[in-house]
Parts: structure tokens; C-alpha cells; sequence
């Protein structure tokens, strides 16, 4: 069954459906852009690489990556059409390819991307599903590949501030917390995870950004 033809199985971007007109301006207050720009920053992105975005929601990350890198061939992933239709406007004459489906079943061959992106969508996902998409993920990276992850969580710590407080009570959160992204990883395969920097901020509490590489 495609994404298309199931009931709605997945949080979208602003956590209601009726919330996405709203998506673009509460991500800009909460400083998603920033994550965004030091997300692209890190993932060392080349000419003639392969990247997907897997959430890309209404495809901000997506079209800084492709601005970034022209060069490069980029895809958005998300299960969430509305949200998909939002990203295809913005990105209308950039040539980014969007794709309606599911991190947890990517529908892609094995080895196809040099790059995997992923940006505050990881806590969307709970259980099996965030299993899967890690096995899926290194699944479509090439030898020598690696997924660049930021979300919410990491080592939070009530010294953070009150957002970082509210996020160490999030039930929603707590699969993100402390090292449980890299033991994620790891389980899945890859062959390191590093955590590569992290950012507090007022409204989000702490963001950890991560490279996973995928034995070459
Ligand atoms: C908070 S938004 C982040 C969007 C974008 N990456 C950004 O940084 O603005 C999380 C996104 O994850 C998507 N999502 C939720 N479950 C998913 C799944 N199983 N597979 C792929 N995307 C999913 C949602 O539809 C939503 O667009």
C-alpha cells in the first residue's frame, strides 16, 4: 500500500494537519532556518552527489540544499501531500525531485544516495518505525555515505533553560534524549555516529546535530 492509499499513520509538520499554513512562520520563530543553514554547513555537500531529504515537509532544508548545491541531484521525501504540494511551489525551476512515501520504507534501490538529511523529523517517529527508517536509511547510502541528523534532544539538561526542562518531560521526546540517536544508529549498522555540534535555543531547547557513516 503507498502512502496515498493509507489512513493518515504519521505526525505532520506542526503536529495537526489544520496547523500547516501556520508551518512555514512557527518554524522561522522557532529558529529552524539556522538549524537548517548549520545542517547544510555540515554535510561537506558536493557537486554531482545524490542527497534526499527524508520529513522534508514543506521543503525549506530541501531547497537550501539544492541552493547550495546546484550541482547536486536532490530529493525530498514525506508522506504528507499537502505538505509536499507546499515544498513543490517553493522549489518550482530549482529541479528537486519530491517523492510522496515513508522513512520507513524508502522506495529507493540500495546504495543510491551519497547524502541522507534528515531535520527535526526524527521525533515524529516512535518504535518500529524509527528502527526501520534507521535500517532504511543506511540501506539507500552508499558505501563511504553518511546520514547529517539534527532534532530536538541530546544531552539536555535542566540547566538548558525551560524549554530544555519541558523536553526532558516530553514523552514524545524521550527517544531522543541522552545517547539513545547514535545507540539508534548503531544498532541499525552504520558504522560510526558522531555528534557533531549542538545549539540551545530559547523556544526549542537543545538541538543536536550528527554525521552516521555507513562502512565504505
Ligand atoms: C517538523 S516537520 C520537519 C520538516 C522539515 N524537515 C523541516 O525541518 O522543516 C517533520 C516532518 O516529518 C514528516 N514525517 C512524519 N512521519 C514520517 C515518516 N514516517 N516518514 C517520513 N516523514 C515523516 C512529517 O510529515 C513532517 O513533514
Amino acid at each position: 500500500m503507498t502512502a496515498k492509499d493509507r489512513p493518515q499513520d504519521y505526525i505532520p509538520a506542526a503536529g495537526h494537519d489544520a496547523l500547516l499554513p501556520a508551518y512555514d512562520l512557527l518554524s522561522r520563530i522557532v529558529g529552524s532556518a539556522r538549524l537548517h543553514r548549520r545542517l547544510v554547513e555540515l554535510a561537506d555537500l558536493r557537486a554531482e552527489q545524490r542527497v534526499l531529504e527524508i520529513g522534508c515537509g514543506t521543503g525549506n532544508l530541501t531547497v537550501l540544499t539544492k541552493r547550495r548545491q546546484p550541482d547536486a541531484e536532490v530529493v525530498g521525501l514525506d508522506p504528507d501531500a499537502r505538505a509536499l504540494a507546499r515544498a513543490t511551489r517553493k522549489a518550482t525551476g530549482l529541479g528537486i525531485r519530491f517523492d510522496r512515501a515513508y522513512s520507513q520504507e524508502l522506495p529507493y534501490p540500495d546504495g543510491s544516495f551519497d547524502r541522507v538529511l534528515s531535520a527535526l523529523m526524527l521525533h515524529h517517529l516512535a518504535g518500529e518505525v524509527r528502527i526501520r527508517t534507521a535500517q532504511e536509511v543506511l540501506r539507500v547510502l552508499r558505501p563511504g555515505g553518511a546520514l547529517y541528523l539534527v532534532d530536538i534532544g541530546g544531552r539536555v539538561s535542566p540547566s538548558d533553560g525551560i524549554a530544555a526542562r519541558r523536553q526532558l518531560g516530553s514523552e514524545l521526546l524521550r527517544p531522543n534524549l541522552g545517547d539513545a540517536i547514535p545507540r539508534l544508529l548503531l544498532d541499525a549498522g552504520f558504522a560510526e555516529c558522531v555528534e557533531l555540534t549542538n545549539r540551545v535555543g530559547r523556544l526549542l531547547g537543545r538541538s543536536t546535530f550528527y554525521r552516521a557513516t555507513r562502512a565504505a
